[in-house]
């Protein structure tokens, strides 16, 4: 593709994005195809000559648009949102353009030091503490994910806790780790691969609020040490998936300190609340963690992957994942002087994810991320009340942000019924839990675009469905 080709491409292509962005409304939030049918539209090789670009992107507009399941819709209100913007898409083109591995400081030094700024920016920015600080013992890292996130903290975890013998001759079977019943799946897929076992994963109860019991932890931990096993690692959230539940991270914090266990806080959609100084009762304890995490690719604009990560003590991350063959070996690390960040996490390799950060940041302003917060917020706690207030429904689980979990009173099958048909409509698009046991639907307020009329729409649609449900 020549220079002046890809120059009217491109435009061709932000239009289409732009156009996109204009009619999204227009689409069923959630899509309609059945399995195989997007599959059975492509051809069954590759073609052997090239083809025009016109074509390809003709196809996305016939054969992908159709598959696409809109989470950049306004009305998208399903699992956490996912949600992008303008700035944060402009940015990972540049990405792309520059096309860039920032694996060691010196395959490029400005993706390294550009993430290390973004990184500690982020730290008064969200009131973390300050030995979060690349200045301080500890420094932040883009992940692809939480789930990334979670493996690092682990191995580093089990790594402190064996004084790195297990890096050297493998796990024995008698670590253990710790989290709720209310945990998300990726510390327990976290565990099958860092040797630790599913089985050696505790997966504590929790209060009537869904938040982890602190004295359950403790009892465990002393019933694992009778036994002989040898505890590393606990994760606290702070906004669980199912419900929004926020751990204590304070007292679960005490206790890993007594326990010298590694403390990891997930904070994957709600640590971007932080960003409003009355919501940051969200990290109350945090300053006790070993590491942390939020992701910017769920609600701070951010189009996916991002995920900051933080360690209070960097040298424990470094020695868990470090390895430096001959041929990555260079002045600058030698030095001591620079970040490789392919010490601080799984792959070797590495994109340039901060400049999306960065573009975001510098283009909302702290005040403008602030606003839209807050409004997702105040949305959410209005949809809250409307449930309240309606004896039909019932509030499953405290809302203290923009997800509420609510149900009908009248049972799973009144309120898988009302799923469906909301989510058939293509109106708008939310999924459910399990709380107590009984189904129970998520409506998470986040999307970029999402405004009151967007979220009094989708109430006026529930209770229209909830009419023809009971008639
Ligand atoms: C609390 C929590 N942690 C971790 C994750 C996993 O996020 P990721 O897709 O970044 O791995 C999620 C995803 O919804 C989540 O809700």
């Amino acid at each position: 593709m020549s220079a002046e080709e890809f120059r009217r491409q491109g435009h061709a292509v932000i239009d289409w994005i732009a156009d996109y962005f204009a009619r999204i409304e227009s689409f069923p939030v959630l899509s309609r195809v059945r399995p195989g049918e997007i599959r059975s539209q492509l051809p069954q090789s590759a073609p052997r000559a090239g083809e025009a670009f016109e074509q390809i992107l003709g196809d996305i507009e016939r054969v992908i648009l159709p598959g696409i399941t809109h989470w950049q819709s306004p009305n998208f209100y399903a699992y956490f949102p996912a949600n992008a913007s303008g700035p944060a898409i402009l940015g990972d083109l540049l990405s792309s353009g520059l096309g860039v591995q920032g694996m060691l400081w010196s395959t490029s030094p400005a993706c390294t030091e550009l993430e290390t700024q973004v990184l500690d920016w982020l730290v008064p920015m969200l009131g973390l503490p300050e030995h979060f600080l690349s200045s301080s013992t500890g420094g932040g890292v883009i992940q692809d994910s939480a789930s990334s996130a979670a493996l690092c903290a682990l191995l580093a975890g089990r790594e402190r806790a064996t004084q790195f013998h297990s890096n050297r001759h493998g796990c024995d079977g008698k670590l253990v780790a710790y989290c709720s019943t209310q945990t998300h799946s990726s510390v327990e897929k976290a565990a099958k691969v860092a040797g630790i076992g599913a089985l050696n994963l505790r997966q504590i109860e929790v209060d009537a609020n869904f938040a982890m019991r602190p004295e359950a932890l403790e009892r465990q931990i002393a019933v694992d040490r009778k036994a002989g096993m040898i505890p590393c690692f606990v994760c606290a959230t702070v906004g669980t998936t199912s419900s929004n539940a926020i751990d204590p991270v304070r007292e679960i914090a005490r206790i890993c300190r007594e326990q010298d266990l590694w403390l990891h806080v997930d904070a994957a959609m709600c640590g971007t609340a932080a960003l409003c100084p009355e919501f940051r009762f969200l990290h109350d304890g945090v300053e006790s963690a070993d590491s942390y995490c939020f992701n910017p690719h769920k609600w701070m604009f951010t189009n996916f992957d991002c995920d900051c990560f933080y360690v209070a003590d960097r040298k424990h991350l470094i020695r868990t994942l470090s390895v430096l063959p001959e041929y990555l070996r260079n002045q600058a690390t030698l030095s001591g002087a620079v970040i490789d960040y392919r010490d601080w996490q799984i792959p070797l390799g590495r994109r340039f994810r901060s400049l999306k950060l960065w573009f975001v940041i510098r283009h909302y302003g702290i005040e403008g991320l602030q606003h839209h917060l807050r409004e997702h917020v105040r949305l959410a706690q209005e949809f809250a009340g409307w449930v309240r207030n309606d004896a039909r429904f019932e509030l499953a689980a405290p809302a203290p942000l923009n997800l509420v979990c609510f149900r009908l009173r009248h049972g799973d099958g009144a309120n898988q019924k009302l799923m469906e048909a909301l989510n058939s409509s293509g109106d708008l698009y939310l999924t459910h839990t399990k709380l107590d046991g009984k189904l129970t639907l998520r409506m998470c307020i986040g999307q970029t675009n999402t405004e009151a009329r967007h979220v009094q729409e989708a109430w006026r649609r529930v209770l229209e469905e909830t009419a023809r449900l009971t008639a």
